[in-house]
């Protein structure tokens, strides 16, 4: 059985008090909740880490970042490494957003760095991916994903897949409060399977969890994570109130 995630990623939100706040919430929320076979994640600004993966200690949540770089050290001013986050125990990694893809410039060749960064240290990634809206109009949106994957993740090796979380976002969904349909979500998810079991094989490709993020919401998530490719979410807006996250970790 695959693991089922849910996950906010709470993006340039939150100040340390806030995050305190809002984990000590969810954690009184969902403290009776019968999480079986599914994890819940939370991630704050680097900054608010540390004082995060306190505030979650001795409860279901887990804290991870939302960037790294790819380099153990040196000449980078403003980055944070694999080791940095280690030390605070962080184990988990965000990467490639489409934010930081788009605003921040980072490439294909850099996020396979980080990748290989990340399984070296054995971290754990989270692994954002998706088609623009033009991509999709032109019927271009397998292919993108697809070449998105071959080029940030296909040289590890089938045994590194377990240290691998899958996130489809497509980026015309991020915080527009358009959602892909089930149907699509599923199309893709299933698209994305598919290459998997292609390149690796079907034990890969049936274990990976892939989440799907986009405006999910209370109201839509029962919906989404009913297709039997969707294994949990990636959740941005919504991951900033602890009703509307406890209302999407109930529909998983
Ligand atoms: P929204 O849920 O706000 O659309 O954001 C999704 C996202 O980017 C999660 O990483």
């Amino acid at each position: 059985m695959r693991t089922k995630i849910v996950a906010g990623n709470w993006k340039l939100n939150n100040d340390k008090e806030e995050s305190k706040k809002l984990i000590k919430k969810l954690k009184k929320a969902i403290k009776d909740t019968k999480l079986k076979n599914t994890r819940v994640i939370v991630a704050p600004t680097f900054v608010n880490l540390a004082s995060s993966v306190k505030a979650a200690k001795k409860s279901k949540i887990e804290v991870v970042a939302q960037n790294m770089h790819q380099a153990s050290n040196g000449a980078f001013t403003g980055e944070v490494s694999a080791d940095m986050l280690k030390a605070i125990g962080v184990e988990t990694v965000i990467l490639g957003h489409s934010e930081r893809r788009t605003y921040f410039n980072e490439t294909d060749a850099a996020l396979a760095e980080k990748v290989t960064t990340v399984l070296e240290k054995g971290m754990e990634a989270i692994f954002c991916f998706g088609e623009l809206l033009e991509d999709r109009k032109s019927e271009n949106h397998f292919a993108v994903v697809e070449s998105q994957l071959k080029n940030g993740l296909f040289h590890i090796e089938a045994k590194d897949w377990k240290n691998i979380i899958l996130a489809y976002e497509p980026v015309w969904a991020i915080g527009t409060g358009e959602t892909a349909s089930p149907e699509q979500a599923q199309e893709m998810h299933a698209f994305i399977r598919g290459i998997i079991e292609k390149q690796y094989d079907k034990k890969v490709a049936d274990k990976v969890s892939i989440l799907y993020g986009g405006s999910v919401k209370p109201a839509n998530a029962e919906e989404i994570f009913s297709k039997p490719d969707v294994d949990g979410g990636l959740i941005g807006g919504a991951a900033l109130k602890v009703e509307d996250f406890t209302g999407i970790i109930n529909a998983i």
